[in-house]
């Protein structure tokens, strides 16, 4: 199996690309932005099946180096985990009211949060095209379903969310046409122990909140579970299906 943690550096991703070895990955490609600085790095880089990246979602120029670089060391790509998001960064903050709104962070988001399986999709299609069982997914979140929303704020973040849903949907509709075994999902890890959530952490219950490898055994569980008939669907880490 090969495989590629897209933002695998640290929190979930490096959660994921330790859940990958586990799981007999022959090959596994981590990128990060600085991964010689990550602390996978720190951990996997002794491990041979491993390949770093370097890789800033939001760079085009570098996601088409990386991706070639990809190309040219691997045959097909049978799992793909896009991680890459935000809801904190330098001085932008989750909205609380409209008050707050400002139009470069709510791009921002959208670039970080939702654009990046698109971009690799694109410069990665013929190692995603064929007849194999193509598991292609992103960290998606339950505030990015739109039926779901009740609480309101996060307006940048939830947008993103959920437009990576949608265009991970339409993405499923395209991929189905040059690979009839192919998966595109997007995940849910729960409410997960990492940086992104450390400030937001204070109201929740011990036994809600995860950690980084629990989450991602059970999201890894999720994609093991699924079929071409699942493609185009947000899953819960326990495998329920979260409505858009
Ligand atoms: N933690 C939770 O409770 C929770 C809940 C729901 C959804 N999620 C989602 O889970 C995913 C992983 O988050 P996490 O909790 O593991 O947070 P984290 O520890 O803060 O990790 C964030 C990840 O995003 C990457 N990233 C940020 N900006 C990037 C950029 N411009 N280009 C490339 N990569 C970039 C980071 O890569 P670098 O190492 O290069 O910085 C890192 O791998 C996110 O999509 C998040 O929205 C998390």
């Amino acid at each position: 199996m090969n495989v590629l943690i897209q933002g695998g550096g640290r929190g979930i991703g490096l959660a994921l690309a330790r859940r990958a070895l586990a799981a007999g990955a022959e090959r596994l490609v981590i990128t990060a932005r600085q991964p010689e600085a990550s602390p996978a790095h720190a951990e996997l880089a002794a491990d041979p099946r491993i390949t770093f990246l370097a890789m800033d979602i939001t760079d085009d120029a570098g996601i088409r180096a990386a991706c070639a670089a990809m190309r040219d060391i691997l045959p097909r790509l049978d799992r793909v985990i896009c991680t890459s998001g935000i809801l904190r960064e330098g001085e932008i903050r989750p909205e609380k009211r409209i008050a707050d709104i400002d139009a470069e962070a709510l791009v921002r988001l959208y670039r970080v949060n939702a654009l990046g399986p698109m971009l690799l999709a694109r410069e990665l299609w013929p190692l995603l095209k064929g007849d194999h069982a193509l598991r292609f997914s992103a960290i998606s979140a339950r505030v990015g379903s739109i039926s779901d929303n009740r609480l309101g704020g996060w307006y940048a973040y939830r947008a993103s969310k959920a437009a990576l849903n949608q265009l991970m949907r339409t993405l499923s509709i395209e991929l189905a046409r040059a690979n009839p075994n192919a998966c595109v999902a997007t995940l849910h890890p729960g409410t997960v122990d990492t940086d992104l959530s450390k400030p937001f952490q204070g109201g929740v219950p011990a036994d809600k909140l995860f950690s980084a490898d629990d989450s991602a055994g059970r999201m890894w569980a999720v994609l093991d579970g699924l079929t071409p008939q699942d493609s185009g669907t947000l899953f819960a880490y326990d495998g329920s299906v979260i409505p858009y």
